[in-house]
């Protein structure tokens, strides 16, 4: 029998809490045990494994029959239909350098979609959400995107991948960018970066080779938000190409950012 989705969300929500105390204890701490992922840039500590052990345990004592996907490598097929989507901490180098902006994000997806996401913004102390269909809020409270229409004074979130050959061109892409909009933004964990987009604190946002876990809680509240997601190149978003933007801004965003890459790719 397929579960509510504000059941869903009510576990996400009460998970994701609990994890994000034990980051607010450990924030101080000098870290340890640090090691490097996909790059020298791309860095996890103990604390991110931490984190996911305890989201993972918490999903398997209510829902032992889900599936679970994790950062840091937490992968169970499950029988039920339903898979949790888990960045334990997303935005690790702000969380390592105690910078605020990193977050806890938990979705669950049934058929291949988000159905209900939570995501912490730790520091801050401010927990958005959405269930399909249900609408957004943070801390409770209902969140619209903003009601921006020109994209000149559209304020706009991305991030930069761990790659070092991305992160030229994505710096070049910033620098065309620059002229067209109001400013940009890298805040360092692109969860929280979909939340701003859902609460109007960027009117924008775009960001090249995500992972699911980056994208399904904070996707889901953009949408929720009235926002619009989509890919780069057009069509539906996809983790490894992400734009999003409030309704009236969007279509151009997409088209600037599309246009900047092209120009970036080609050197002109
Ligand atoms: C990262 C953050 C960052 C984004 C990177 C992500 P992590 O997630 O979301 O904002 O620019 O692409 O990988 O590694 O800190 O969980």
């Amino acid at each position: 029998m397929d579960a509510q989705p504000a059941e869903l969300l009510a576990l996400a929500e009460s998970i994701a809490r609990e994890a994000g105390e034990m980051l607010r204890d450990a924030v101080d701490r000098p870290r340890e045990a640090v090691e490097t992922k996909s790059s020298a840039t791309d860095m996890v500590t103990e604390v991110d494994r931490a984190s996911e052990e305890l989201i993972a345990a918490r999903l398997r004592e209510a829902r032992p029959d889900d599936g679970l996907l994790g950062e840091e490598g937490a992968s169970v097929e499950g029988t039920s239909g339903y898979r949790w989507v888990v960045d334990p901490i997303d935005g690790t180098t702000n969380f390592l350098y105690g910078h605020t902006g990193f977050a806890v994000s938990i979705a669950v997806e049934h058929e291949g979609e988000s159905v209900a996401g939570a995501v912490l913004d730790v520091m801050a102390g401010e927990l958005f959400s959405a269930s399909k269909g249900g609408g957004a809020t943070r801390n409770g409270e209902p969140i619209a995107a903003s009601g921006e229409r020109e994209v000149s004074k559209a304020l706009v979130a991305t991030g930069f991948g761990f790659s070092p050959e991305h992160r030229g061109l994505q710096g070049e892409v910033v620098a065309r960018l620059l002229p067209r909009i109001r400013d940009i933004r890298r805040m360092g964990a692109a969860s929280v970066d979909l939340c701003s987009l859902a609460c109007g604190r960027v009117d924008g946002y775009f960001e090249r080779g995500l992972n699911r876990w980056d994208v399904a809680a904070g996707g889901l509240i953009a949408t929720e938000a009235g926002a619009i997601l989509g890919s780069i190149e057009g069509g539906p978003p996809e983790p490894r190409s992400m734009v999003g933007g409030a309704p009236g801004v969007f279509e151009e965003l997409r088209s600037l950012v599309a246009e900047a890459e092209e120009k970036a790719e080609a050197g002109g």
